[in-house]
């Protein structure tokens, strides 16, 4: 496991630009399974969750070809239908190539995605849609795989019960070679979902969102190749929003698409918080005490739930008490731990809810245990150094942003996780003035 040690204090100040969204490109490379052709993708961030992709896309078939940021994928025939367990299990997206193999080939194993370390994370959402488009489903807890097989999809008209972004772009990839009409409502509307749609639709597809939360595919005989430049990445762009202000309110942020973050802008703003374009990118700064403010987060257009562990350590700054809501996943304060021993002053609650099973994002069983979806934050508390363990992805951007406004030399291990998602994020912090070196280390012992 890889480990970072960061002192901190320092002002940053400089340029540094977003890479290519985790979140749009994992799908991406599943869209372009779709078809014989070459589908060549550009501005690739270059992160391990792309390879592992990579890794499946050869396992069925394909072949891939990265140059710089630019990737040629060409899947001519799929030759297997089976996703590995031990390179799917490792990641969420596997289960999307249902869409292709379905498509295809009529059939698919994929193994569970399972849960991870922010919630249980099922597909049932994805699963149903497939069964209403033709196919057949059953899990074989014995060998841990998905197994489905269809005559042929067709269209249909489905409604999701609650907001699912993978689920979403998995049946918008069943549809656009299904025969027949396929109407989706309760969709997801995160801009990610929209840059699939326009990946698609430039190979042929056809799909279009005819009114809030519904999209319209009409199934197509045959989708081509395309050269595709996908979309910045909305966490990036934040989480050094948000790094911005807590460090002196001088770096520069490149290609960030600002409709795309309304959610925290809006929010940002709120707090005292305020940013300058100029041609070189957003300067995201707050010139005045940070305001305490209550948050909960929600699908697109609302306050992504991404977002919420770099806001926590805003909060932590902020004069006053401040409280975050976490609506979409059920585990999603790994950090808090590590943050209390920086003197974070933050505690997790049980907000009163008076529908759970509706107002909670995740599939919410009465009683299954105490969900403390809540955290309340006291600020403003400087932060000392700590050693710290990465629970998960936006997690460990977290404890980075921490320990980079902390007082002293922290140590933060299983850095390989930010890894699935920032790439190179140790070299673009010390560009912008960090104090940051990155080392192998032995597994951080409990
Ligand atoms: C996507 O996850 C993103 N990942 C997540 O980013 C993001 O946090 C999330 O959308 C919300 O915007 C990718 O796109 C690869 P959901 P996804 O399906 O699609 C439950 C990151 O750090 N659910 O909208 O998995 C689910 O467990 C990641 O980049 C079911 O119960 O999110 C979750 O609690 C983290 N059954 C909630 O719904 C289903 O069939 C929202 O899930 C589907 C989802």
């Amino acid at each position: 496991m890889n480990k970072y040690v960061i002192k901190g204090g320092n002002i940053l100040s400089g340029d540094v630009s977003v890479s290519g969204s985790k979140n749009a490109v994992l799908k991406a490379i599943i869209a372009a399974c779709l078809t014989a052709d070459t589908v060549e993708i550009k501005n690739i961030p270059l992160i391990s969750d792309l390879f592992i992709m990579l890794e499946l896309v050869k396992e069925i078939g394909g072949k891939v070809k990265l140059s710089g940021h630019t990737l040629k994928i060409e899947v001519q025939d799929i030759k297997s239908v089976k996703i590995p367990l031990e390179i799917g299990a490792k990641i969420r997206t596997s289960s999307i190539f249902l869409a292709p193999l379905l498509s295809r080939k009529k059939e698919a194993l994929i193994p569970n995605p399972g849960g991870c370390r922010i919630g249980a994370r099922p597909i049932d959402r994805h699963i149903e849609g497939l069964i209403r488009m033709g196919a057949t489903a059953k899990y074989d807890s014995l060998d841990g795989y998905f197994h489905l097989k269809t005559r042929g999809l067709h269209g249909s008209n489905y409604k999701f019960e609650k907001n699912t972004h993978t689920g979403t772009d998995t049946l918008i990839m069943a549809a656009v070679l299904a025969d027949g009409r396929t109407i989706l409502e309760n969709a997801a509307e995160e801009p990610e979902v929209d840059d699939l749609i326009a990946l698609l639709n430039s190979m042929g597809a056809k799909i279009k969102r005819s009114k809030p939360r519904t999209i319209v595919i009409e199934g197509v005989e045959r989708l081509h190749g395309t050269t595709y430049e996908i979309m910045p990445d909305r966490n990036e762009a934040v989480t050094f929003a948000i790094l911005s202000a807590l460090t002196g309110g001088k770096i520069f942020i490149k290609n960030v698409e600002m409709q795309n973050i309304n959610g925290f802008l809006s929010i940002f703003k709120k707090v005292g918080g305020d940013w300058e374009k100029k041609n070189s990118g957003v300067r995201f700064y707050i010139n005045k005490k940070i305001k305490p403010t209550n948050i909960a987060t929600a699908p697109h257009p609302g306050f992504m739930t991404d977002w919420q562990g770099p806001w926590a350590i805003f909060m932590t700054q902020a004069g006053g008490d401040s409280t975050i809501h976490e609506t979409i996943y059920e585990n999603r304060f790994g950090y808090v731990n590590e943050l209390t021993k920086m003197g974070a002053n933050m505690r997790m609650y049980s907000p009163i809810v008076k529908n759970p099973e509706t107002f909670y994002n995740f599939n919410y069983y009465n009683g299954e245990k105490d969900h403390m979806q809540g955290l309340k934050i006291h600020g403003k508390t400087p932060l000392h150094n700590a050693v710290m363990k990465v629970s998960d992805l936006r997690a460990g951007a977290t404890l980075v942003i921490a320990s980079l406004i902390a007082r002293g030399e922290s140590i933060i291990y299983g850095v390989d996780y930010l890894e699935r998602g920032y790439e190179s994020f140790d070299r673009r912090l010390k560009t912008l003035g960090a104090d940051i070196a990155k080392t192998e280390e032995e597994e951080f012992l409990e």
